[in-house]
């Protein structure tokens, strides 16, 4: 048992961020705070969902959210927990969660540059059966003096600094990047209560014959997507099919294994189903950064989206590069 087999120097997510930090002389330190709280965030929000079931967490909380999910309790809690450590972090001037109809502008502190996005508990429907889900969340800076405007937030996804999702699976896994920077990946560790950097880099297999969408849709599918998901099965060597549910399970999922998620916009839900700014933007963030493709049901870059209201949605297909590609050349071969 060589003690040289053991690590003793750890890149944990503080210590990654504070390298980051160095990196950029002209960073004033307030991106580094605000990741200490978002990381905060998660290990709490981690935290609760592995009590729930001891502590009466299951179930609805009777109320439902500005897109007509019906919030289960722990929504509510995430949500909360994730106001109150973008609140106190001081650097936040504007946030947008799924579970809030409005932006919540932080006026105590009028100087702060940052613009956070959340989805706190994405996968919500599954968490009373035990399944994984995580939170989503992107980052835009601010110019000097803003306000918090919907002009502050109305932005396309290449305006983001920062963009990543956490996955309280297993273990509590948190994918983050930074705008045209590497994806990286760490895992927390329970007894050290910190984030260690376990995938650095990540990069999506260029191509995989896995593919994730919910299937009890296709009754509304467009022809283009119907053709394609048909020539995955048909393909000489058929595709399998693999759904959580859970986007941020599907996602961590397809980034490493590579295949492709899809939530097509459809006859019936004619805008798709998942919201561009706290779902589709920071999702299409990662998968770039690692080497893939996002695209909505129009096949245009999802990242260049602009939605018009904080609470959008758009169609999504994201994953391996060569995977997507299938998708957009069915897509313009329909014309
Ligand atoms: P949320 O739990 O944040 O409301 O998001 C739900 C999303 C996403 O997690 C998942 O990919 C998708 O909804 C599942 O939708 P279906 O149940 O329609 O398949
Ligand atoms: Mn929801
Ligand atoms: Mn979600
Ligand atoms: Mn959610």
């Amino acid at each position: 048992v060589g003690s040289e087999r053991i690590n003793t120097d750890i890149l944990t997510l503080t210590r990654y961020l504070n390298e980051e930090q160095t990196k950029h002389k002209e960073a004033t330190g307030d991106f580094t705070l605000l990741c200490h709280a978002l990381q905060f965030s998660f290990k709490s929000i981690a935290y609760y969902i592995r009590r729930a079931s001891l502590i009466n967490l299951g179930g609805l909380a009777g109320s439902s959210n500005v897109t007509g999910d019906d919030q289960k309790k722990l929504d509510v809690i995430g949500n909360d927990v994730f106001i109150a450590a973008m609140r106190s972090s001081g650097r936040v001037r504007v946030l947008v969660s799924e579970e809030e109809e409005e932006a919540l502008v932080f006026d105590e502190y009028p100087e702060a540059r940052y613009a956070v996005m959340c989805d706190p508990i994405d996968g919500s429907s599954n968490l009373d059966a035990g399944v994984s889900v995580g939170t989503i969340f992107g980052v835009f800076k601010l110019p000097i003096g803003a306000k918090g405007t919907k002009e502050d937030l109305l932005k396309p996804g290449t305006e983001l600094v920062a963009a990543g999702f956490t996955m309280y699976g297993a273990s509590a896994q948190l994918v983050m990047t930074m705008r045209g920077g590497a994806v990286n990946g760490f895992t927390m560790d329970n007894a050290l209560g910190e984030f260690i950097l376990t995938h650095p880099d990540m990069r999506i297999p260029k191509k995989r014959a896995i593919y994730s969408c919910n299937e009890g849709n296709s009754k509304y599918w467009e022809e283009p997507v119907l053709e394609w998901v048909n020539s995955l099965k048909q393909a000489e060597k058929p595709y399998s099919a693999r759904y959580i549910g859970s986007m941020v399970a599907d996602a961590y999922r397809t980034l490493l294994y590579g295949g492709i998620f899809a939530y097509p916009a459809d006859k019936k839900s004619t805008k798709g189903k998942l919201r561009i700014l706290y779902e589709c933007a920071p999702m299409a963030m990662v998968f770039e950064n690692a080497g893939g493709q996002a695209v909505n049901s129009k096949m245009q870059r999802m990242i260049e989206v602009v939605p018009e209201h904080i609470h959008d949605r758009s169609g999504i297909f994201m994953g391996s590069y060569d995977e997507v590609q299938k998708v957009i050349d069915i897509h313009k071969k329909h014309g």
